[in-house]
Protein backbone atom coordinates (compact mmCIF):
# COMPACT_ATOMS: atom_id res chain seq x y z
CA UNK A 1 0.00 0.00 0.00
CA UNK A 2 1.28 3.19 -1.07
CA UNK A 3 0.54 6.17 1.60
CA UNK A 4 0.57 9.88 0.61
CA UNK A 5 1.59 11.90 3.57
CA UNK A 6 -0.44 14.22 5.01
CA UNK A 7 0.79 17.95 4.64
CA UNK A 8 2.91 17.83 7.84
CA UNK A 9 4.73 14.44 7.32
CA UNK A 10 2.96 13.98 10.84
CA UNK A 11 0.85 10.69 9.60
CA UNK A 12 3.54 7.89 9.47
CA UNK A 13 4.93 4.91 10.71
CA UNK A 14 8.50 5.11 10.58
CA UNK A 15 9.05 1.58 9.91
CA UNK A 16 7.50 1.57 6.04
CA UNK A 17 10.29 3.41 4.48
CA UNK A 18 9.63 1.73 1.09
CA UNK A 19 6.20 1.83 0.63
CA UNK A 20 5.52 5.50 2.50
CA UNK A 21 6.03 8.97 0.61
CA UNK A 22 7.30 12.39 1.43
CA UNK A 23 6.82 15.87 0.03
CA UNK A 24 9.94 16.71 -1.60
CA UNK A 25 8.58 20.42 -2.25
CA UNK A 26 5.61 19.74 -4.27
CA UNK A 27 6.48 16.67 -5.81
CA UNK A 28 5.87 13.23 -3.74
CA UNK A 29 9.07 10.92 -3.79
CA UNK A 30 9.59 7.55 -1.98
CA UNK A 31 10.46 8.48 1.80
CA UNK A 32 13.58 6.83 1.65
CA UNK A 33 14.25 9.21 -1.60
CA UNK A 34 14.02 12.45 0.18
CA UNK A 35 17.26 12.60 2.12
CA UNK A 36 19.62 12.38 -0.75
CA UNK A 37 17.15 14.86 -2.97
CA UNK A 38 17.94 17.41 -0.13
CA UNK A 39 21.41 16.48 0.56
CA UNK A 40 21.99 17.29 -3.15
CA UNK A 41 19.61 20.44 -2.67
CA UNK A 42 22.24 21.62 -0.20
CA UNK A 43 25.56 20.16 -2.07
CA UNK A 44 24.91 22.32 -5.11
CA UNK A 45 24.45 25.71 -2.71
CA UNK A 46 27.15 25.34 -0.14
CA UNK A 47 29.34 27.61 -1.69
CA UNK A 48 27.00 30.55 -2.23
CA UNK A 49 24.66 29.51 0.98
CA UNK A 50 25.42 32.28 3.21
CA UNK A 51 25.71 35.35 0.66
CA UNK A 52 22.23 33.56 -0.76
CA UNK A 53 20.33 34.15 2.56
CA UNK A 54 21.63 37.44 2.65
CA UNK A 55 20.42 38.54 -0.95
CA UNK A 56 17.26 36.60 -0.93
CA UNK A 57 16.09 38.41 2.82
CA UNK A 58 17.87 41.16 2.17
CA UNK A 59 19.57 40.84 5.43
CA UNK A 60 16.73 40.23 7.73
CA UNK A 61 17.33 36.45 8.24
CA UNK A 62 20.05 38.14 10.75
CA UNK A 63 17.72 39.85 12.65
CA UNK A 64 16.07 36.48 12.77
CA UNK A 65 19.18 34.55 13.94
CA UNK A 66 19.85 37.32 16.74
CA UNK A 67 16.59 37.00 18.08
CA UNK A 68 16.33 33.23 18.22
CA UNK A 69 19.85 33.60 20.08
CA UNK A 70 18.54 36.20 22.39
CA UNK A 71 15.28 34.15 23.78
CA UNK A 72 17.99 31.33 23.79
CA UNK A 73 19.73 33.20 25.77
CA UNK A 74 22.93 30.39 26.57
CA UNK A 75 24.83 29.86 29.72
CA UNK A 76 28.38 28.83 30.16
CA UNK A 77 28.39 24.92 30.79
CA UNK A 78 25.54 23.69 28.34
CA UNK A 79 25.66 21.70 25.67
CA UNK A 80 24.19 22.63 22.72
CA UNK A 81 23.20 20.98 20.11
CA UNK A 82 22.09 22.91 16.90
CA UNK A 83 20.41 20.71 14.24
CA UNK A 84 20.92 21.29 10.83
CA UNK A 85 23.36 23.81 11.69
CA UNK A 86 24.95 24.10 8.24
CA UNK A 87 27.87 26.41 8.01
CA UNK A 88 27.51 27.34 11.74
CA UNK A 89 25.87 30.94 11.63
CA UNK A 90 23.79 29.76 15.00
CA UNK A 91 26.65 28.49 16.59
CA UNK A 92 28.44 31.00 16.28
CA UNK A 93 26.06 33.42 17.17
CA UNK A 94 25.96 30.85 20.52
CA UNK A 95 29.72 31.41 21.32
CA UNK A 96 29.12 35.01 20.51
CA UNK A 97 26.50 35.52 23.31
CA UNK A 98 27.93 33.32 25.97
CA UNK A 99 27.91 29.64 25.06
CA UNK A 100 31.19 27.24 25.00
CA UNK A 101 29.89 24.24 23.96
CA UNK A 102 28.25 23.82 20.36
CA UNK A 103 27.88 20.54 18.40
CA UNK A 104 26.67 20.89 15.20
CA UNK A 105 25.12 17.91 13.41
CA UNK A 106 23.69 18.12 10.04
CA UNK A 107 23.66 15.02 6.87
CA UNK A 108 25.83 17.13 4.36
CA UNK A 109 29.32 16.97 4.40
CA UNK A 110 29.38 20.78 2.19
CA UNK A 111 27.56 22.55 4.38
CA UNK A 112 29.77 21.31 7.30
CA UNK A 113 33.23 21.17 5.09
CA UNK A 114 32.16 25.48 4.48
CA UNK A 115 31.14 26.35 8.21
CA UNK A 116 34.23 24.64 9.38
CA UNK A 117 35.96 27.16 6.57
CA UNK A 118 34.31 30.02 8.38
CA UNK A 119 35.16 29.07 12.03
CA UNK A 120 39.08 29.13 11.09
CA UNK A 121 37.86 32.65 9.21
CA UNK A 122 36.50 34.07 12.51
CA UNK A 123 38.87 32.72 14.99
CA UNK A 124 36.23 30.11 16.59
CA UNK A 125 39.02 27.36 17.25
CA UNK A 126 37.28 25.89 20.32
CA UNK A 127 33.94 25.44 21.68
CA UNK A 128 32.37 24.28 18.19
CA UNK A 129 32.09 20.31 17.12
CA UNK A 130 30.97 19.41 13.59
CA UNK A 131 29.31 15.93 13.18
CA UNK A 132 27.77 13.96 10.75
CA UNK A 133 24.22 13.51 11.63
CA UNK A 134 20.52 13.15 10.94
CA UNK A 135 17.86 14.81 12.71
CA UNK A 136 15.63 12.01 12.28
CA UNK A 137 18.72 9.18 14.12
CA UNK A 138 20.95 11.67 16.16
CA UNK A 139 24.25 10.39 17.06
CA UNK A 140 23.98 11.13 20.68
CA UNK A 141 23.36 9.82 23.57
CA UNK A 142 19.53 9.55 25.47
CA UNK A 143 19.72 13.25 27.89
CA UNK A 144 23.22 14.49 26.06
CA UNK A 145 22.21 17.75 25.26
CA UNK A 146 21.03 20.77 27.90
CA UNK A 147 19.82 22.92 24.98
CA UNK A 148 18.18 21.44 20.91
CA UNK A 149 18.46 24.19 19.08
CA UNK A 150 17.46 24.09 14.48
CA UNK A 151 16.95 26.75 12.30
CA UNK A 152 15.63 26.08 8.53
CA UNK A 153 16.03 22.45 8.67
CA UNK A 154 13.10 20.60 9.85
CA UNK A 155 11.41 21.86 6.61
CA UNK A 156 13.48 19.46 5.24
CA UNK A 157 13.38 16.41 7.10
CA UNK A 158 12.05 13.48 5.73
CA UNK A 159 9.70 12.71 8.88
CA UNK A 160 8.86 15.93 11.07
CA UNK A 161 7.50 13.64 14.19
CA UNK A 162 10.91 11.67 14.29
CA UNK A 163 12.78 14.21 14.19
CA UNK A 164 10.35 16.02 16.80
CA UNK A 165 10.94 12.71 19.07
CA UNK A 166 14.29 12.36 18.55
CA UNK A 167 14.58 15.71 19.82
CA UNK A 168 13.01 14.85 22.90
CA UNK A 169 15.02 12.00 23.33
CA UNK A 170 18.27 13.71 23.35
CA UNK A 171 17.43 16.24 25.66
CA UNK A 172 18.17 15.81 29.53
CA UNK A 173 14.51 16.36 31.21
CA UNK A 174 14.26 20.53 31.73
CA UNK A 175 16.25 20.73 28.38
CA UNK A 176 15.31 23.44 26.01
CA UNK A 177 13.99 23.13 22.70
CA UNK A 178 14.31 26.09 20.21
CA UNK A 179 13.39 26.09 16.40
CA UNK A 180 13.47 28.63 14.01
CA UNK A 181 11.82 27.98 10.50
CA UNK A 182 9.74 29.54 8.15
CA UNK A 183 6.28 29.73 8.33
CA UNK A 184 2.58 30.89 7.14
CA UNK A 185 2.31 34.55 6.87
CA UNK A 186 -0.21 36.04 9.27
CA UNK A 187 -1.50 39.39 7.50
CA UNK A 188 -3.24 37.81 4.24
CA UNK A 189 -3.31 40.68 2.27
CA UNK A 190 0.71 40.35 2.25
CA UNK A 191 0.40 36.94 0.67
CA UNK A 192 0.09 37.49 -2.77
CA UNK A 193 3.33 39.66 -2.94
CA UNK A 194 4.37 36.87 -0.74
CA UNK A 195 3.96 34.48 -3.32
CA UNK A 196 5.08 36.73 -6.23
CA UNK A 197 8.29 37.09 -4.41
CA UNK A 198 8.66 33.27 -3.50
CA UNK A 199 8.07 31.92 -7.02
CA UNK A 200 9.63 34.19 -9.49
CA UNK A 201 12.37 36.27 -7.59
CA UNK A 202 13.55 33.34 -5.73
CA UNK A 203 14.78 30.69 -8.31
CA UNK A 204 15.93 34.00 -10.39
CA UNK A 205 18.48 34.71 -7.93
CA UNK A 206 19.18 31.21 -7.14
CA UNK A 207 20.14 30.37 -10.83
CA UNK A 208 21.61 33.87 -11.07
CA UNK A 209 23.93 33.58 -8.03
CA UNK A 210 24.08 30.00 -6.74
CA UNK A 211 23.51 28.84 -10.37
CA UNK A 212 21.26 26.62 -9.08
CA UNK A 213 16.87 27.94 -9.85
CA UNK A 214 15.27 24.31 -9.05
CA UNK A 215 17.23 24.64 -5.11
CA UNK A 216 15.47 27.71 -4.51
CA UNK A 217 11.98 26.65 -6.09
CA UNK A 218 12.40 23.79 -4.05
CA UNK A 219 12.83 26.22 -0.94
CA UNK A 220 9.32 28.31 -1.78
CA UNK A 221 7.64 25.09 -1.98
CA UNK A 222 8.81 23.29 1.01
CA UNK A 223 7.51 26.01 2.68
CA UNK A 224 4.50 25.62 1.52
CA UNK A 225 4.75 22.58 2.67
CA UNK A 226 5.18 22.76 6.27
CA UNK A 227 2.75 22.91 8.85
CA UNK A 228 1.33 26.16 9.51
CA UNK A 229 2.39 27.80 13.57
CA UNK A 230 -0.35 26.15 15.48
CA UNK A 231 0.03 22.72 13.69
CA UNK A 232 3.67 22.74 14.23
CA UNK A 233 3.41 23.89 18.15
CA UNK A 234 1.08 21.11 18.56
CA UNK A 235 3.51 18.15 16.63
CA UNK A 236 5.85 19.60 19.07
CA UNK A 237 3.64 19.08 21.94
CA UNK A 238 2.50 15.90 21.22
CA UNK A 239 6.61 14.74 20.52
CA UNK A 240 6.76 15.15 24.46
CA UNK A 241 8.13 18.78 24.35
CA UNK A 242 5.98 20.73 26.67
CA UNK A 243 5.09 24.29 28.15
CA UNK A 244 5.64 25.73 24.71
CA UNK A 245 5.02 28.65 22.48
CA UNK A 246 5.47 29.77 19.33
CA UNK A 247 6.39 33.98 18.00
CA UNK A 248 6.08 35.19 14.24
CA UNK A 249 9.00 37.05 12.68
CA UNK A 250 7.73 39.28 9.89
CA UNK A 251 4.63 38.71 9.74
CA UNK A 252 4.95 34.82 9.84
CA UNK A 253 7.25 34.80 6.98
CA UNK A 254 9.47 33.02 9.90
CA UNK A 255 8.31 31.66 13.45
CA UNK A 256 10.31 30.72 16.62
CA UNK A 257 8.59 27.70 18.68
CA UNK A 258 9.87 26.72 22.20
CA UNK A 259 8.98 24.32 24.64
CA UNK A 260 10.74 22.26 27.62
CA UNK A 261 11.64 18.44 27.51
CA UNK A 262 9.93 17.42 31.13
C1 LIG B 1 18.60 26.02 5.17
S1 LIG B 1 20.00 25.23 5.88
C2 LIG B 1 20.12 25.99 7.47
C3 LIG B 1 21.54 26.05 8.00
C4 LIG B 1 21.69 26.82 9.32
N1 LIG B 1 20.91 26.21 10.38
C5 LIG B 1 21.31 28.26 9.15
O1 LIG B 1 20.31 28.67 9.76
O2 LIG B 1 21.98 28.99 8.41
C6 LIG B 1 19.34 23.64 6.29
C7 LIG B 1 20.38 22.69 6.78
O3 LIG B 1 19.72 21.52 7.26
C8 LIG B 1 20.46 20.38 6.83
N2 LIG B 1 19.57 19.23 6.83
C9 LIG B 1 18.56 18.95 5.98
N3 LIG B 1 17.95 17.80 6.32
C10 LIG B 1 18.59 17.35 7.43
C11 LIG B 1 18.44 16.23 8.25
N4 LIG B 1 17.50 15.29 8.01
N5 LIG B 1 19.27 16.08 9.30
C12 LIG B 1 20.23 17.00 9.56
N6 LIG B 1 20.44 18.08 8.80
C13 LIG B 1 19.62 18.26 7.74
C14 LIG B 1 20.99 20.76 5.46
O4 LIG B 1 22.07 19.96 5.08
C15 LIG B 1 21.37 22.22 5.70
O5 LIG B 1 22.67 22.36 6.14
Amino acid sequence: MVLSMSKNTQNIDPGDDDLMQADFGYRKVALGEKAGLVRDVFNSVAGRYDLMNDLMSAGVHRLWKAELVRQLNPRPGETIIDVGGGTGDIAFRILGAGGDKVVISDINDEMLSAGRDRALDRGHVSGVEWISGDAEQLPFADGFADVYVTAFCLRNVSRLNVALIEAARVLRPGGRFFCLEFSHIAIPALGALYDSYSFNVLPLLGRMVAGDEDAYRYLAESIRRFPDQDEFAALIDSAGLHGGGYRNLSAGIAAIHWARRI
